[in-house]
């Protein structure tokens, strides 16, 4: 790595913003005279999109692996192979001379429409973090870099170049800033991208607390913030922001507002020399990746094949699943020939093959006889001769497999999805399938759940296989058939309908603004919440075979919240089929000041279990799996008490509990004032007698007016002491002005002194 102060010391005022300014759709500006290399970045998030003409913004792509979308990913809950994709990922970025790929992308699913959510991970912050964070080791373990995006509240397409998402601290720190935090702290991305909209009334580009404050200051991110492409308003506000590298270029008139406004003093150089300086780092570290060559191919095929198995979630089964030989199968679906395997927009991949799903089938069932019809057409018109046409095959057949993908156009970026409903026809064309042929299987291709209540009687078996990339087809035959036992769980919960959906009424937001009104109850800490009935919770999938939990332990039941605990459960395969099993914990805080959700993902463990074997799965707990994100102290909190460590095999299907006690390590600040209630203040005064004491002789004249002691009497037909609690003492001191010597307000300011001191 050259001497980058030094080279920053040689650099004109010009070449400094130049570089701080994209040089083409793809590339950073390279200052040939100082030895300052361009570098290259594609998306991105689950395949390369490398340009086939190198800085053509739209147009072709070379020819790369289309891995499955980040919401087949999610529901394998597997790092391990997740690593296995990012280096993958990685090697692929080395054979295209791409220097950083534009991914993972790790919004939360706020809602089921948002259009990108194929591209997201999951609604539980948890989950995704983790996950991100090792494809990012893995990718980055090749030496090329990524781009965590899009930082921050980019959770719908609708108005995303400038709708304001108005989220409060908490449920920013808890909700939508974990899997960024986490990402950075386990991974340091290289880049992190900005988001196109506004947070609280302020672009994300220019958004100083978010990128500055938060992000570098706190999390210790290394890297440097990239925009999102053509998310950058004011080329100076920005910089002051901290957006260090504005995309795509090239943008002269940014550049030159930049080199006047140092000039006039209107920014500081200091700031743009720091912009420079994270750049230029990044640039020359993946300087030292040497690209070309080629990929393997053949290998990162059957990688993203055994991925797309490892992430299909069995929705239903009845025990026609796995398949037990059939000899005349009737496929059905347009998806059957033309695989539905990715989504709209920038995270298109132009594979290298693919995999279609009626051949995989034809391979596996070598000597069953297969009929194909096309069930329904490409879009949303009624065709009933197609329906009576399947209908007529599935008769004939002893198993209807129905392929039905959403179509085409309808989850991508740039816009959301106005329901979750499948077609008209699909749906139609699953019943009539089921009624005729008991033994019908459909199969799911989509991004993000789509309503399945009217039909989930009518098949023998559900099976969602996402947006499952290229190798998909041959991943669902390997399902079907039994090759792959299923050990996908959802990452997001399946509703019953989209009124019952958490942001439901606050989505998509109007005037330039959406409120994020649910807070921190998105996904199943809502539903869990509300006790909304779903289709599918969050961590559900069936499997071939079946589990057993048992003994279930903690390393101590009292514990220090900075040392955390480890708990653990002994998990059985009681199945006759070897099966893999994810084991989630949540927490349940008992009691606390703040609300909370019932219960939150803290840990989670994938094991692969033979038939009757047993292994004791450990998932550790930490400070934060117990704490919460206090705004009052604007730090994370841990409280004296007890929680319940619910260790399940989905949100709703929990097998073990043990109820373990907190001893918090926290000593918190005074943040008593003026109008604090009476029980704030007997809360903070329990341990300062003095100050306690002063306060009730303080209360008397108060409870010698309601006839009695603070503890309440009925007088006026009231519960005094929970009336007194909750009004601010100044409040309840006011009303008895004449009883005290002085003013009141001096009083309290006297114990706010004490307090303080
Ligand atoms: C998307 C990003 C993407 C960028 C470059 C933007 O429109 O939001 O995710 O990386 O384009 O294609």
């Amino acid at each position: 790595m050259p001497d980058i102060q030094s080279i920053i010391a040689h650099m004109t005022l010009e070449e400094k913003a130049t570089l701080c300014t994209g040089a083409t759709a793809w590339s950073t500006t390279p200052i040939e005279r100082l030895g300052v290399p361009e570098m290259y970045v594609t998306d991105g998030p689950h395949g390369v999109r490398r340009a086939a003409e190198a800085g053509v913004f739209i147009g072709s792509s070379l020819p790369a692996t289309c891995f499955p979308t980040a919401s087949c990913l999610a529901s394998t809950w597997n790092a391990d192979l997740i690593h296995a994709m990012g280096q993958a990922l990685g090697e692929e970025c080395i054979a295209l001379k791409v220097d950083v790929l534009l991914g993972p992308s790790v919004n939360m699913k706020r809602t089921p429409v948002c259009g990108r959510n194929f591209e997201y991970f999951s609604e539980d912050p948890y989950l995704a973090g983790e996950l991100a964070a090792s494809l990012i080791n893995g990718v980055q373990s090749k030496g090329v870099g990524t781009s965590l995006k899009h930082y921050a509240a980019n959770n719908q397409e609708f108005e995303r170049f400038n709708i304001s998402a108005e989220v409060d601290e908490r449920t920013l720190r808890e909700i939508y800033f974990p899997a960024f935090e986490t990402a950075i702290k386990q991974a340091q991305p290289w880049t992190v991208m900005c988001a196109y909209n506004k947070l609280n009334g302020t672009y994300c580009s220019e958004h100083h607390r978010l990128l500055v404050d938060i992000l570098k200051d706190e999390w210790a991110f290394e890297g440097f913030a990239v925009s999102d492409w053509g998310a950058v308003h004011d080329r100076v506000a920005s910089l002051r922001g901290g957006l260090d590298l504005e995309m795509p270029g090239p943008k002269d008139r940014r550049v030159q507002a930049v080199v006047d406004a140092v000039r006039a003093g209107e920014l500081d150089e200091a700031v743009l020399n720091e912009s420079v300086r994270r750049i230029l780092r990044i640039v020359f570290k993946a300087a030292e990746t040497p690209k070309g060559g080629a990929f393997d191919v053949e290998a990162h095929h059957t990688l993203a094949r055994q991925i797309a198995a490892e992430g299909m979630v069995l929705l239903k089964n009845n025990g026609l699943l796995p398949l037990k030989n059939p000899q005349h199968i009737a496929v059905i679906g347009r998806a059957a020939k033309q695989a539905h395997f990715q989504g709209g927009g920038s995270s298109h991949i132009n594979p290298t093959k693919v995999a279609v799903p009626f051949k995989e089938i034809q391979q596996l069932a070598e000597h069953a006889g297969l009929t194909y019809a096309e069930g329904y057409p490409t879009d949303n018109t009624f065709k009933q001769a197609l329906i009576d046409e399947a209908v007529v095959l599935a008769k004939a057949a002893d198993v209807a497999l129905l392929y039905v993908a959403l179509p085409t156009y309808k989850e991508s970026e740039g816009y959301d999805r106005a329901d979750l409903d499948l077609t008209e026809q699909q749906v139609a064309l699953i019943k009539a399938v089921a009624a005729i042929q008991p033994n019908t299987i459909v199969i799911l291709n989509n991004g993000a759940p789509v309503a399945i209540s009217d039909w989930f009687d009518a098949p023998a078996a559900i099976l969602e296989a996402w947006m499952m990339g290229q190798a998909g087809g041959g991943a669902i035959a390997d399902v079907l058939f039994g090759r792959v036992n299923p050990s996908g769980k959802l990452a997001e919960t399946y509703p019953l309908n989209l009124a019952d959906t958490p942001a439901y009424l606050n989505f998509p937001g109007e005037n330039g603004e959406v409120r994020y009104g649910e807070g921190l109850f998105i996904g199943y800490r809502y539903y869990d919440a509300k006790g909304v009935p779903v289709q599918f919770p969050f961590g559900y999938g069936l499997s071939y075979t079946t589990f057993a939990y048992s003994n279930p332990t903690v390393s101590a039941a009292t514990f220090m919240d900075v040392d955390g605990l480890t708990v653990s459960i002994d998990v059985t395969n009681t199945g006759s089929l070897a099966g893999k099993e994810v084991v989630q914990v949540y927490v349940h805080d008992r009691q606390s000041r703040l609300v909370r959700p019932p219960k939150e993902l803290k840990g989670f463990a994938k094991v692969e279990l033979q038939p009757g074997e047993t292994k004791t799965v450990s998932i550790p707990l930490d400070f934060r799996a117990f704490a919460f994100y206090d705004p009052a102290y604007q730090q994370w909190v841990t409280e004296d008490g007890e929680f319940d460590l619910l260790i399940g095999a989905s949100s709703a299907d929990i097998r073990g509990t043990v109820t373990v006690t907190l001893q918090s390590t926290l000593q918190l600040p005074c943040i008593l004032k003026r109008e604090s209630t009476i029980k704030e203040w007997l809360a903070y005064s329990h341990s300062k007698p003095a100050i306690e004491s002063q306060i009730k002789q303080l209360l008397s004249p108060m409870a010698a007016a309601f006839g009695g002691g603070v503890d309440g009497n009925d007088t006026i037909g009231m519960d005094t002491m929970t009336f007194l609690m909750d009004m601010p003492l100044l409040s309840v001191l006011q009303f008895q002005e004449s009883a005290f010597p002085r003013p009141v307000e001096a009083l309290v300011d006297d114990l706010l002194e004490q307090a303080y001191r």
